[in-house]
């Protein structure tokens, strides 16, 4: 049954995730301000909710303020309260200490503590709560990414009448890795509570339900989980996009054809413009793509006079430690670089550690000649894709990490292994130096593969699969 709560707006379409879409900055002054939230989730998942009227629950960024729920342009926005020690130990701690770098692969090192699993637990059991209010009968809650992978199971155990989604959007790892967990079957259980549960890529897909055969009694058939209850639990790979029509509009506004002009201008009208724009993370390959490119300008490969690299970085996660370690990293490659290569009035490499609104990155993307996306690990990556809508015709080209999930589908990118910095270098030049028709045709087939393919087929893709789970004969089975 649905219990309604004065205090709470109800909606038959529910997103839960960690971030609302806007976060609540307070300036030194006092006065109040609200930003676009970072990261792919959200570039992905607001043009989808705007088009839906639904509810978003989501943490509004700052620690220790409880907010009411509020409207913004037709959407219901619900905002959870953390308290500073729940950032720390919840956010900080279990998501980004402990599971994005297990999830990413290890490419560093998960920290096991059992306070923050027990901040895990609280925080995704408030989250649970205020869905099971927010959700009307029979309606659809849609869970988003690993800060909430318990929040299936706990809402299951409250609403059995709704229809559950969890969407992934970082890697799932092999069994190998994830068995280091000391949560495993508790993190598990919790995402089998979804009728549905998506990943970015069919690696991902099939590493759950691998882990599913090797760790619990149930025994998969092909992408279907049949449970004791009498519900199925289907696993699928269901890549992500953007709003592509709406990223080539910005592009095409005449304001952002000048202000691409004056960056050209501002950086002294180089021939070749580099641009790498990612949260600053170790698992995006920063270092390796400068390094690439420092290595080049010093063997002569590349002339300074004629290139430049332009890399944004934006701030992230900057209290947790392999995220200083790193940005110190990065400050001292560059410095290095450019005190050794550039001279007055013309740094081979302009690194912006700070984040701009979409305007400023469209305008980037129709600068830059090169887009180099070098991650170690991501479960998709849309800068690739935002650079790809961005491109008015087929001018441009795309370095791409294999190591993507965005690699799957943008086939005809100047693939690179980005562990590997020689064949990165070969690859960076490459794309510069190639056949321009060749480079065309690349480009050609990468830019229709982003506009076929946008964010809403994605939402339509899942939503569908997910309307055909039926939560009536969960009842009847019971
Ligand atoms: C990735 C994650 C998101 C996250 C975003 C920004 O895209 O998949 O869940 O919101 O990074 O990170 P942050 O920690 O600032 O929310």
């Amino acid at each position: 049954s649905t219990t309604t709560d004065p205090q709470l707006p109800t909606s038959s379409f529910v997103v839960v995730a960690n971030r609302l879409p806007v976060d609540r900055i307070e300036h030194p002054d006092g006065s109040v301000d609200w930003r676009t939230s970072p990261g792919g989730l959200v570039t992905a998942l607001e043009p989808v909710m705007r088009s839906h009227d639904g509810a978003w629950i989501g943490w509004h960024g700052a620690p220790d303020e409880k907010l009411d729920p509020f409207e913004d342009g037709g959407l219901q926005l619900v905002p959870i309260p953390l308290s500073s020690s729940e950032v720390e130990e919840y956010y900080e701690g279990f998501s980004n200490g402990t599971l994005w770098p297990l999830y990413h692969d290890c490419v560093a090192h998960p920290e096991f503590h059992r306070e923050w699993w027990d901040a895990y637990v609280e925080v995704n059991q408030r989250f649970a709560d205020a869905a099971a209010r927010v959700a009307e009968h029979g309606g659809t809650v849609w869970v988003q990414d690993y800060q909430l992978q318990l929040v299936p199971q706990m809402l299951r155990a409250q609403r059995p009448d709704v229809r559950i989604g969890f969407f992934l959007h970082i890697p799932f790892p092999p069994t190998e890795l994830y068995q280091q967990l000391p949560w495993r079957r508790q993190i598990l259980e919790g995402l089998l509570g979804a009728d549905l549960v998506g990943f970015q890529i069919p690696g991902g897909a099939r590493n759950f339900l691998r882990l599913v055969r090797e760790r619990t009694y149930l025994v998969p058939k092909r992408d279907r989980v049949e449970m004791d209850d009498g519900r199925t639990v289907t696993a699928r790979a269901y890549p992500i996009s953007i709003n592509s029509a709406q990223f080539n509009e910005l592009a095409r506004d005449p304001k952002t054809v000048q202000r691409a002009a004056e960056i050209r201008h501002d950086l002294g009208d180089p021939k070749y413009l580099f641009l790498g724009i990612d949260r600053l993370d170790y698992t995006k390959g920063i270092f390796q793509r400068l390094r690439a490119f420092g290595e080049l300008v010093e063997d002569g490969q590349i002339d300074p006079e004629e290139a430049v690299f332009v890399q944004v970085a934006t701030p992230s996660r900057e209290r947790v430690d392999s995220y200083r370690l790193l940005r110190d990293d990065i400050d001292r490659l560059v410095g290095r670089i450019n005190g050794e290569i550039g001279r007055i009035g013309r740094p081979p490499i302009t690194y912006l550690h700070s984040s701009y609104p979409r305007e400023e990155m469209a305008a980037l993307y129709r600068a830059a000649d090169i887009m180099v996306v070098t991650p170690l690990r991501d479960g998709m990556n849309l800068v690739a894709k935002e650079y790809l809508a961005c491109r008015q015709d087929d001018t441009g080209a795309l370095v791409l990490s294999e190591f993507t999930g965005a690699a799957k589908e943008l086939r005809q990118a100047y693939m690179v292994n980005p562990y590997d910095i020689n064949g990165l270098k070969d690859t960076m030049v490459r794309a510069l130096t190639d056949d321009p028709r060749a480079r065309a045709r690349r480009m050609k087939a990468l830019r229709k593969q982003v506009f076929d393919h946008d964010i809403d087929r994605w939402a339509e893709d899942f939503l569908t699969d997910l309307g055909k789970a039926d939560p009536q004969d969960r009842h009847e089975n019971r």
